[in-house]
């Protein structure tokens, strides 16, 4: 049976967006020490996943799959040892065709092998792409065939469908042992991307639960295409939709104010929770939308989010978000901390391409003063 790894969203670290193929073993060995000296760890983040180009342009004599001697010339095990003495995991990565998507070989053909060589070297993740000769073979039997070896080798291995949504892997990714699936392409180091990945996750959440997430690709957050405001709406949303949180930044050198994008307990604390659906847009009103999220102490997440270029007052209500009639809720804004009391009205000015995000909970909190209009989240740079 399919292992119980993800309870929650997966939440990890992985090389493409920011290295694609430019990766070796200190980068990973780095990264698992940063993942713990910057506390994103501490915050959650247990897997560090390498992405495509670790193989060796030739599987060795026996057909076996192998490390770039250049990049990777301690091999896998020996990365996966320096992960795990730090309490991480690693995460690695093949196709379900005869290569992967930079040319390299891949394991269709190949799953019982492969899987056996993972699991010897202790992998604890394989993230499975969607690139190379397929044989005319369905992508439900090509990744259930890979389900099925991963869970003969006995090791746990959290399995992470990638199919890009070519198939809606929503319908069979559960059954074909995914813990996770791409529901879309690939997304980019660039605001419009970022949009159009979100755009497509609406109506998909019905199929979005334990062990069975939806996956709008990995984050974007910190990276030089999003402005700051940018990166702070792509981790609310990302976090209310339930998604698999994989930082795609270079956390080595991250600084602070990225870091705390990732690491926010209580955006994470949403993103974790599981109350029986994921995160939806509640309301569509062109650039402005509110999205929600039902949590399992009885309260709500809110998103307010402002797609326009300019500054927006948004608002909801505690019953547009479901909640029970009380004469007062307790309303945190996440990211600024602060806490207030309401009769019932969530608002708040959003600037450009940002978000403001929320946790409303029926009765007052008794040690804040009484407001009925949430204050402006600080806008910053
Ligand atoms: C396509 C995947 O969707 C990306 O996330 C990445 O893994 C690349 N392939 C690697 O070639």
């Amino acid at each position: 049976a399919k292992p119980d790894l993800a309870p929650t969203p997966p939440m990890g670290w992985n090389s493409w967006n920011t290295f694609a193929c430019d990766i070796n073993e200190s980068l990973i060995r780095d990264t698992a020490d940063a993942m713990v000296s910057s506390g994103m760890a501490a915050a959650g983040y247990k897997y560090v996943n390498i992405d495509d180009c670790w193989m060796a342009p030739q599987r060795d004599g026996n057909g076996r799959l192998q490390a770039d001697p250049v990049r990777f010339p301690s091999g896998i095990k020996a990365i996966a040892d320096y992960v795990h003495a730090r309490g991480l995991k690693l995460g690695i990565y093949s196709s379900a065709g005869s290569h992967t998507c930079q040319g390299l070989p891949a394991s269709l053909g190949h799953e019982t092998a492969d899987a056996q060589s993972w699991a010897s070297w202790g992998v604890d993740l394989l993230k499975y792409d969607n690139c190379g000769e397929q044989n005319g073979i369905p992508a439900t039997t090509r990744y259930k065939t890979m389900a099925d070896a991963l869970q003969a080798t006995g090791r746990p291995i959290l399995y992470s469908i990638c199919e890009w949504g070519q198939n809606q892997p929503w319908l069979w990714g559960a059954n074909a042992g995914g813990h996770m699936w791409r529901t879309t392409g690939d997304i980019a180091n660039n605001w419009s991307s970022v949009m159009s990945l979100l755009d497509q996750q609406v109506g998909l959440e019905q199929y979005s639960g334990p062990n069975a997430w939806n996956d709008p690709d990995m984050l974007e957050v910190g990276n030089s295409g999003l402005t700051y405001a940018e990166s702070r709406a792509h981790m609310s949303l990302w976090s209310i939709m339930n998604s698999p949180l994989v930082a795609g930044n270079d956390i080595r050198s991250m600084p602070a104010s990225t870091r705390d994008l990732l690491t926010d307990p209580d955006v994470v604390a949403v993103n974790q929770d599981w109350a029986g659906r994921q995160g939806a847009k509640l309301r569509d009103d062109g650039d402005i939308e509110v999205w929600s999220k039902k949590l399992s102490d009885g309260s709500a997440a809110v998103v307010l989010f402002n797609r326009s270029p300019n500054v927006a007052t948004i608002g909801t209500t505690a019953s547009a978000l479901g909640l029970p009639a009380s004469s007062a809720y307790t309303v945190k804004e996440l990211w600024s901390n602060a806490v207030r009391s309401s009769t019932g009205n969530v608002r708040a000015q959003v600037g450009a391409h940002d978000a403001a995000m929320f946790r409303v909970t029926p009765g007052a909190a008794a040690d804040v003063a009484p407001m009925i209009v949430v204050e402006a989240v600080p806008t910053k740079a």
